[in-house]
């Protein structure tokens, strides 16, 4: 019998044509949660990203199931000891993004330290002063990056060629020696990197032992106008504390490619009435966790999931 697999998010079309060589494929994006469960009741494989909540619920409710295919890296929206129980296998591409996510950060950090979106803005609206849009130099500033895995450690490997000061903070770095050898230090806390950085960049992924890590207490630690990234998980920061921080001139920027809930990525904007506290404030820069949205990562996701599950299958 044929494998039906049911496509929750968005993905490359390069990886579907290969689906459709051995398996029925159908798309749901954007569906409700009711019909999330009832299409994933009929499918033998599902396809997601980090929108669709892979939880008892959905995995009591799917008797046929036999992969979640996860499009990207992470995992926080799986019950992976739920999955593990029934024994479902769960695929990631835990490398495809490295480098979309790096270059993307990168460019948040001097499209901030230049003020782009206020001399865009500027001339926009006719004003030329550009006396008054004076930014800083990245050389000599002190950047923290928290999650020294794949991401934070190509964040690192690019940063190192602008003479910053890099500090990372990781429970359990995985190449320590590589860290160091691109000039990065280590500290032994995240509340110890707090009050040296200018720039505080995440890069881990969210468990139950870092949920809301940068709260009102870190928030107290850092230095006046932190510009703040996070193209990692939005449970890492505490939304009412940023919003506090924000005002009481800790930060000056946050930049979120992530806010909890996650948008509707795959509705049109009249097809849903989403809205988040964090919206609307003119210190927040909110994009629609386009981290790995570039057609190299995704092509590079698509391709490989779709060569993961036919595998699986083919050995099961
Ligand atoms: C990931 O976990 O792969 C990234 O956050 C990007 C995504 O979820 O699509």
């Amino acid at each position: 019998m044929k494998h039906l697999i049911t496509i929750f998010e968005s993905i490359h079309p390069c990886g579907v044509s290969r689906l459709e060589e051995f398996a029925d494929v159908r798309f749901a994006l954007g569906v409700s949660r009711d019909e999330q469960l009832r299409l994933s009741s009929e499918s033998s494989i599902i396809i997601i990203k980090s929108v669709v909540q892979v939880n008892k619920e959905l995995l009591s409710n799917s008797p046929n199931l036999r992969i979640v295919a996860r499009a990207g890296t992470g995992t926080d929206n799986i019950d992976l000891e739920e999955t593990k129980r029934l024994g479902i296998k769960v695929l990631t591409v835990p490398e495809g993004n490295t480098i979309s996510a790096a270059e993307f950060t990168v460019m948040q950090i001097l499209f901030s330290c230049r003020r782009l979106l206020e001399a865009i803005t500027f001339v926009q609206n006719n004003d030329y002063r550009r006396q008054l849009l004076e930014g800083r130099e990245l050389q000599n500033m002190s950047i923290g990056l928290v999650g020294l895995g794949n991401v934070g450690m190509a964040v690192a490997e690019r940063l190192s060629v602008f003479g910053c000061k890099i500090i990372g903070w990781d429970p359990s770095p995985k190449d320590v020696n590589k860290f160091t050898s691109l000039g990065g230090s280590l500290v032994s806390s995240f509340d110890e990197m707090l009050p040296k950085i200018d720039i505080l960049s995440f890069h881990a992924r969210l468990t139950k032992d870092n949920y809301h890590m940068l709260s009102k207490p870190q928030f107290n630690l850092v230095k006046e106008n932190l510009l703040l990234i996070n193209n990692a998980r939005a449970g890492l920061i505490n939304d009412v504390d940023l919003l506090e921080a924000i005002n009481d001139g800790k930060v000056s920027t946050a930049f979120l490619d992530v806010i909890e809930p996650e948008p509707p990525f795959d509705l049109d904007s009249d097809q849903h009435t989403y809205n988040h506290k964090l919206l609307n404030n003119k210190n927040i820069i909110i994009t629609p966790h386009i981290g790995a949205s570039t057609i190299d990562a995704q092509k590079r996701i698509s391709l490989d999931l779709a060569s993961q599950i036919k595998e699986t299958i083919v050995l099961s």
